[in-house]
């Protein structure tokens, strides 16, 4: 393995290594605020900020409402100053407003910018321009490749077991063989749910854990009190990987297909060509109604707030790391 680099500057002062990954239809300004006034970064899908026909434009809103609370946290608390935060573009043919949504961030400065599904150089020129850096997410060594060559600062490994979306591969093997060439930034993802979880991401070689479905708990999250209760109630058992909601391989909630009136123990696979982000599309039902969550769920016991979770992964992180040392 190469020595590592010394991270970006916008990752120092974290008080913990974690991103609170993106969450579609999830992820609101409200969770994002708490998660960053807890000390880690918090993001969203761009995507998620929506507005009618002829509305003023849901994503400079959000924007705004978020550089505005950070701003003010910060002169409160000069002393715990808050984590940086980070939009999610979905680079996908039938994501229409991208070129719209690039520019607003641009021009708002967004500090991280993660992309999925698509690793395109002029998303990276794009959160360049305005001193941002560029994650993208790829789930093996051949995707983690491309989008370095395209330009994308760092990756996030999102490895077997994570909510939404999923790699097929172990999170040792993933990251053991992006760490043969890699020395940059590297985010780990999937079923990370504790402190120790945490610790053990960067005891392989990742610099930060990516934690998604945990948030979704948490009562600033966009989500059915059903839903978060159902994560809270829920363990590795009740996940099942399919392809049927989206045309991609996922992880679901059992319960809530099963509330769909589907047998979750028998799905039929769906074609990756049906896949859309299109407003007005019909696939958002996939995550409002069939609900996305990972294997690490299990660690989940309570609906609470945001800053709660953080305050517990950080507990965890400290004490097994003394564990470890001692
Ligand atoms: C309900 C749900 C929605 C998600 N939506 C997105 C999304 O819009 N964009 C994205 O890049 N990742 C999305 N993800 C993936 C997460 O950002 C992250 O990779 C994953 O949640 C990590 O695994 P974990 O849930 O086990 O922590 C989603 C995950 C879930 C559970």
């Amino acid at each position: 393995m190469p020595n590592k680099r010394e991270l970006p500057s916008v990752f120092k002062g974290l008080r913990l290594p974690v991103v609170g990954s993106p969450l579609f239809i999830v992820s609101n300004p409200e969770l994002v605020i708490a998660q960053c006034c807890a000390g880690i970064v918090g993001s969203f899908p761009a995507l998620n900020a929506r507005e009618k026909d002829g509305d003023p434009i849901a994503l400079e809103a959000w924007l705004k409402q978020i550089t505005e609370a950070l701003d003010a946290w910060n002169q409160a608390n000069p002393d715990k100053p808050a984590a940086p935060y980070a939009v999610n573009q979905i680079v996908h043919r039938s994501n229409t407003r991208l070129e719209r949504d690039l520019e607003i961030c641009a021009r708002w400065n967004v500090p991280i910018w993660i992309t999925s599904l698509g690793a395109r150089e002029e998303v990276n020129d794009a959160a360049h321009s305005c001193g941002g850096i560029a994650l993208h997410d790829i789930i093996n060594n051949t995707f983690a490749k491309k989008a370095i060559s395209k330009g994308a600062d760092g990756l996030i490994a999102v490895a077997a077991g994570a909510g939404g979306h999923a790699g097929p591969q172990s999170p040792f093997a993933l990251v053991q063989e992006i760490r043969e060439w890699f020395d940059g930034p590297l985010l780990l993802s999937g079923s990370i749910a504790t402190g120790g979880a945490v610790l053990a991401a960067q005891a392989m070689g990742a610099d930060l854990a990516y934690i998604g479905s945990p948030f979704i708990a948490t009562n600033e999250a966009n989500a059915m009190p059903a839903y978060k209760q159902m994560i809270a109630d829920s363990g590795a058992e009740d996940i099942v990987l399919s392809s049927l909601f989206t045309g991609i391989s996922g992880n679901y909630l059992k319960p809530s297909i099963a509330a769909a009136g589907m047998d979750p123990d028998a799905l039929e696979s769906a074609d990756a060509k049906s896949m859309s982000f299109a407003e007005g599309s019909s696939k958002p039902k996939a995550w409002s109604q069939v609900w996305g969550a990972g294997q690490g769920i299990g660690a989940v016991k309570s609906v609470g707030p945001a800053r709660a979770l953080v305050d517990k992964l950080d507990r965890e992180y400290r004490e097994a790391r003394s564990a470890l040392c001692s």
